[in-house]
């Protein structure tokens, strides 16, 4: 039986030679699978947004919404380490409202801490929300939260100026507390900079080897969907598998092969016949 990671273990992988992973998830059934296998971590993402409710993006998430999901895969991931994300909106109105927020979304979620997007700017609420007892993880980089103020979801840190202000942020928010930063969408040589400048894990999607653990969107790396950005390695073709199994099932029921014998309840009545 697999064994909950805990942060001083997530801390201590800067050191050692195990590299922590960790997977969306956001409901019960798939939260037993990823329980049973050897992934330490589990986000519920507000990546649900498109994942599970079919939005555009990030931006409508609500803490209801992760809430709901978070405390499902809680329930269905007892040894598993799980992140819960901050949405839009919940943070940047005041410390006040994002401690709030950060305090339902741990409490009623269940969660074992939660994230937030953004560098130097966020870092007073972050130190606030670590100050209230809630460990943090921060995200910087492509944060899809703020795509629509960087044009679009694209590569961010590639001028020196840019790689700085990553670095820049990423040293502010271990100074407020932060105890892992998600690295997204950026150069890999700057990831593994950034990894070898500061102190807390580093946790990167689409930012190369050199971060101190990794990160994937489950239903892209188990095919599950149509497009997957560049850096994602599909680990298996769910897409195919599903429709194949769902275009049989409605093949053998017009054949009228399911459900057969085998799948019925054969019980005999006696004088069924004469049923009025
Ligand atoms: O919501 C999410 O899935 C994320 C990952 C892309 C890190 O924030």
């Amino acid at each position: 039986m697999k064994k909950k990671i805990t942060l001083p273990e997530i801390l201590a992988c800067k050191h050692g030679n195990k590299i922590p992973t960790m997977v969306t998830c956001y409901d019960y059934t798939n939260a037993r699978l990823v329980d049973e296998s050897d992934i330490d971590m589990i986000l519920v993402g507000d990546s649900l947004g498109m994942t599970m409710i079919g939005m555009k993006g990030t931006v409508g998430v609500t803490v209801e919404d992760i809430i709901y999901h978070t405390k499902h895969v809680v329930a269905g991931a007892p040894n598993t380490f799980v992140v819960g994300d901050m949405p839009f909106g919940s943070y940047n109105v005041s410390i006040e409202e994002a401690i709030r927020n950060a305090n339902r979304i741990f409490a009623e979620g269940g969660c074992d801490c939660v994230k937030l997007e953004g560098g130097a700017d966020v870092a007073p609420v972050v130190k606030a929300i670590v100050k209230a007892g809630i460990p943090v993880c921060s995200h910087i980089g492509l944060t899809p939260q703020t795509q629509a103020l960087m044009g679009g979801f694209k590569v961010q840190g590639k001028s020196l100026e840019a790689a700085q202000n990553l670095l820049d942020s990423a040293r502010a928010l271990e100074e407020a507390g932060a105890f892992m930063v998600v690295l997204e969408g950026i150069p890999a040589t700057l990831a593994a900079e950034i990894t070898k400048r500061i102190s807390i894990p580093t946790m990167g999607i689409g930012a190369g080897v050199g971060c101190d653990m990794q990160v994937l969107v489950a239903q892209d790396m188990l095919g599950m969907t149509e497009w997957v950005p560049k850096f994602v390695k599909k680990y298996a073709d769910l897409r195919t598998v599903i429709l194949d199994a769902y275009n049989e099932y409605v093949k053998e029921v017009n054949q009228k092969v399911f459900p057969s014998e085998l799948y019925q309840y054969n019980a005999k009545i006696d004088g069924l016949e004469t049923l009025k």
